[in-house]
């Protein structure tokens, strides 16, 4: 493997990573062949409409979710990534479009979880919120222990706002290094920050199994599964062998 990218501690590299970081870890990706979008219509599970017309069908597809991540752990991509935080500490950010958890599992620290998380509950009545480990998914619609109301999982849907969008603005105005690393490049803003960040000059390096969307955006691209490549990429990034 080669690669032009050499770090040192005061360079700024911003990651975007997508459901395909967590693939080897045994969650399904959305969009690849058997994907959750081929057997749920994302209309009728990951929207704020969805919700109010049907939220027995929405629990029904996160509870499915839920099942798997009390049993699914961090991954060697999710561990090199973890290595080059150590490294260059504050001057690392992690953006993730998974809701999984799994980075924060894995030990990194600056994460921004732009769709939310599957680990946190919310009430939609009085907005309470609760560890996913608390709450009682054995109904139909898991309900709040505080007030008895509807509870969502704390995640962004399709025609809601992702978190952190403003601070992203400014990192991606200043990074050195853009990474991006499983994401199909379908999904906007996330789908741009690659685009915007190398505008402002960063170089650019993907890591993906597919051709993404937006690969000429990347001076970089490294076609595989994440597992395998990372942990060598950010090898040869921290110098620790050629
Ligand atoms: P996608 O399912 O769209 O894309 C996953 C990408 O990961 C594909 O391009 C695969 O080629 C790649 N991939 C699969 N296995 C891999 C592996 N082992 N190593 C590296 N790459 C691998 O998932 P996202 O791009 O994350 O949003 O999807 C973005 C958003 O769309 C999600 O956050 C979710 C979804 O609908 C919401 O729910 C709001
Ligand atoms: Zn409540």
């Amino acid at each position: 493997m080669k690669s032009k990218v050499r770090i040192s501690a005061d360079d700024k590299i911003v990651v975007l990573t997508g459901a395909g970081i967590s693939a080897e870890s045994g969650l399904r990706t959305f969009r690849d062949h058997n994907g959750l979008w081929d057997q749920y219509k994302i209309e009728e599970v990951a929207t704020p409409q969805a919700f109010s017309n049907n939220p027995e069908l929405v629990w029904e597809f996160y509870k499915l979710r839920y099942d798997q991540l009390g049993q699914v752990f961090p991954n060697p991509g999710h561990l090199a990534l973890v290595e080059l935080e150590l490294r260059i500490k504050d001057n690392f950010t992690l953006i993730t479009q998974n809701v999984d958890g799994l980075h924060g599992i894995a030990g990194n620290k600056n994460i921004l979880e732009i769709h939310g998380s599957l680990r946190e509950i919310i009430c939609i009545n009085c907005r309470t919120k609760f560890k996913f480990t608390e709450i009682d998914m054995g109904g139909k619609i898991p309900l709040c222990l505080k007030c008895g109301g509807n509870l969502r999982p704390d995640v962004v849907w399709f025609g809601e706002i992702p978190y952190y969008l403003d601070k992203i603005d400014a990192l991606l105005s200043t990074a050195d290094y853009f990474l991006v690393v499983g994401t199909s490049g379908s999904v906007y803003p996330a789908a741009q920050f690659l685009q915007i960040s190398k505008q402002y000059g960063a170089y650019t390096v993907g890591v993906n199994f597919d051709k993404p969307d937006n690969l000429v955006y990347l001076d970089e691209f490294h076609q595989g599964k994440s597992g395998e490549i990372l942990p060598q990429l950010i090898d040869i990034w921290l110098g620790e062998h050629e």
